[in-house]
Parts: structure tokens; C-alpha cells; sequence
């Protein structure tokens, strides 16, 4: 990966928080931090890519894991049309909720397949990673 895209991605990672304390429905809080926990797992895998810290193969694995368990939690987490003006979730999700879940489980595959025995491994998975982020927010958030 080159250094560019790679600060691609972690330009995307860092983008986001929103006024959670101004949002009172449940459904939307816990859609968000779940967004932040998959944030969190991204960037320690960032982190490692770039060499802001150490590449640990464990708790890269760990990270990976957290990713591909919460991608799975997606569609659930979204099914409920509940809009606040403090969330950023588009309604065009629930008018194309298979095409929204389906960009879920590409997170999913990408966290799936990446490799993270190596800082540069961990780059170029995080570069498919990334993508995914991208494409969801880009049609789904607002
Ligand atoms: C399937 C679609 C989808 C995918 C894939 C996805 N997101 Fe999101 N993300 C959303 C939507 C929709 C919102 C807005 C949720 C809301 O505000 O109600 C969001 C919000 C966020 C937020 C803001 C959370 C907050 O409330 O402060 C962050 C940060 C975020 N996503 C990071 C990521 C990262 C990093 C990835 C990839 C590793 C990712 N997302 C993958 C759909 C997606």
C-alpha cells in the first residue's frame, strides 16, 4: 500500500462523531457505538499498518476479529427504520435494506480474508477494509 492510500484510509477512520448525547432513541445509540467499535477496531489496525505502534499478531487478530463479528451485526443493528436529526444514517438504507446488508457482509469478507502477519499485510487488507467503508458510507450515511 502506498503511503497515500493508507492515509486515505485513516482519514476515513478518523471522520465521525456525531452528538450522541443530543440522540434519546436506544436503537440509534447502539447503532452508533457499534459503528464506533468497528472505528476503534480499524484504526488499531491502521495503527499497526502504518507503524504508529507495534505490529502484534495477536491483537491484530484480535482487531480482525472484533471486525468481521461486528460487520456481522449490521443489518440487525440497522433494521429498525429510526431516524433522529442527529443521526447520519441516510433513509435510503431501509429502501434498499438488502443491497445496505450486502455492503455489511463485503466488511465482513474483507475482515475475513485480510492477513495480519505482517504491518505491510495488515496495509494492503486494510486497503480492501477501507473500500468497504467507503462504498456503505458513501450511499448510506449522510
Ligand atoms: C453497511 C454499511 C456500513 C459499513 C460497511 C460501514 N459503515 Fe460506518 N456508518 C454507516 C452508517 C449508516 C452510519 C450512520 C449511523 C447513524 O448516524 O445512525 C455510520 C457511521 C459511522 C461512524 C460515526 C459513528 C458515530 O455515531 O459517531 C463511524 C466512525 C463509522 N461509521 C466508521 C466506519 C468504519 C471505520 C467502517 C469500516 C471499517 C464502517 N464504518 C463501515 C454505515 C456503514
Amino acid at each position: 500500500m502506498t503511503p497515500r492510500t493508507l492515509t486515505l484510509v485513516l482519514g476515513l477512520i478518523a471522520t465521525g462523531a456525531v452528538a450522541h448525547e443530543k440522540v434519546t432513541s436506544k436503537v440509534i445509540l447502539a447503532r452508533m457505538d457499534l459503528m464506533i467499535e468497528i472505528r476503534d477496531s480499524a484504526a488499531v489496525l491502521g495503527a499497526m499498518a502504518k507503524g504508529t505502534i507495534p505490529h502484534d499478531a495477536a491483537a491484530a487478530d484480535r482487531a480482525r476479529a472484533a471486525l468481521v463479528a461486528n460487520a456481522a451485526k449490521i443489518p440487525a443493528a440497522f433494521r429498525a427504520p429510526d431516524m433522529d436529526p442527529n443521526s447520519e444514517a441516510s433513509p435510503r438504507i431501509w429502501d434498499n435494506f438488502a443491497d445496505f446488508s450486502a455492503e455489511a457482509a463485503a466488511l465482513e469478507a474483507a475482515a475475513g480474508t485480510m492477513k495480519t502477519g505482517s504491518a505491510r499485510e495488515i496495509g494492503l487488507g486494510m486497503r480492501e477494509v477501507g473500500k468497504t467503508c467507503g462504498s456503505c458510507h458513501q450511499d448510506y450515511r449522510q
